[in-house]
């Protein structure tokens, strides 16, 4: 278990100031996998830094499996990887560096585990190249395989999936989910890719500013918002008059892509006016592929309760 107790911390440099973690109290159970989202410097590395014990907190305490951080050793129940950091050996190998993160915690070899995770994450025709040499994606998936194996039972990733193509990013999101819920990790992730936070989350850490604005699970924070939205796919060659009779109701609606331009995104009170547009709809003899209420779109969730607070 993690525990936050009212951890704050501020920056000094010279004259200025910066308050980056706000009075934060939470807990978050073995096994959960937790997102921490948020602008840019909204506090997200400098959370899980203070959690690693690379910061410490001017006020506040963290507990690790009820270790105090500042007091113990808390190096064996967490492994961490961070955004555009070195989290690895450049000058060794995938293997190398396997061999170098797990021995550094458990001591013994294992070469059967370097192999599973040499496996696991892809690497077989790199695992001798230096690391210096392999692609950013390589590069971040061995980061990634060298913490899983410290066999941690938590492990932080800070933006795993940035700099990475969407192809690559979206294996990488699969990768740490399946693992995770293999090895009954807990796993906090601080992160911009959205289709992350979808695929994965239980509970979603929105920071605004070095305070938690909201700390929940996905279809309990779709309740906080007022909005739902109609989601209405339908053949393109409808598209330009079923925007005609959105414009002229004045509902307020987004196209979700432009290139295919087959799905809108309208904005709706409550169920009964989900019946009224569908009716103005079929009334103008349009018939949609498809319609569907959703409130718990994460982007627009998001969006709409970094909007709600500020
Ligand atoms: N080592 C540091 N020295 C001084 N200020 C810092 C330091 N680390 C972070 N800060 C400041 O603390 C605030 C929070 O930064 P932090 O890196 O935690 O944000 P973040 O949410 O991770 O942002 P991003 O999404 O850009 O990674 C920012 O104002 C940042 O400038
Ligand atoms: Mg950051």
């Amino acid at each position: 278990m993690v525990e936050f107790k009212n951890v704050s911390k501020t920056f000094k440099k010279k004259k200025t100031k910066v308050q980056a973690l706000k009075n934060l109290t939470f807990k978050i159970e073995q096994g959960e996998i937790v997102t921490i989202l948020g602008r840019n410097g909204a506090g997200k590395t400098t959370l899980i830094k203070c959690l690693c014990n690379i910061f410490i907190p001017d006020e506040g305490e963290i507990y690790i499996n009820d270790l105090n951080t500042c007091k113990n050793n808390t190096n064996k129940e967490i492994a961490s990887v961070f955004e555009g950091a070195r989290n690895i050996y450049w000058t060794l190998t995938p293997s190398e560096n396997l061999e170098f993160f797990y021995r550094m915690k458990k001591g013994k070899k294992n070469p059967d585990l370097i192999d599973k995770y040499i496996k696991i994450f892809e690497l077989e025709e790199k695992k001798n190249s230096i690391v210096s040499s392999l692609s950013r994606g390589m590069q971040q998936k061995t980061a990634i395989a060298c913490a899983f194996i410290q066999d941690c039972p938590i492990l932080v990733l800070d933006e795993p999936t940035l700099g990475l193509d969407i192809e690559f990013a979206a294996k990488m999101n699969k990768l740490i989910i399946d693992t995770a819920k293999e090895t009954g990790k807990t796993i906090i992730i601080t992160t911009h890719d959205m289709n992350l936070v979808n695929s994965s989350s239980d509970r979603i850490m929105i920071l605004n500013d070095g305070e938690i604005i909201e700390f929940d699970y996905i279809d309990r924070l779709a309740n906080l918002i007022e909005t739902n939205y109609l989601k209405i796919k339908i053949s393109s060659e409808n598209s330009l008059n079923l925007e005609r009779i959105i414009n002229t109701s004045g509902l307020q609606f987004s196209i979700v892509n432009y290139n295919t331009y087959d799905e809108f995104q309208i904005e709706i009170k409550d169920i009964s006016q989900m019946v009224e547009v569908s009716t103005l709809i079929f009334s103008e003899k349009i018939y949609p592929n498809s319609i569907s209420v959703n409130n718990t779109d994460i982007e627009n969730l998001y969006i709409a309760l970094l909007n709600k607070k500020i």
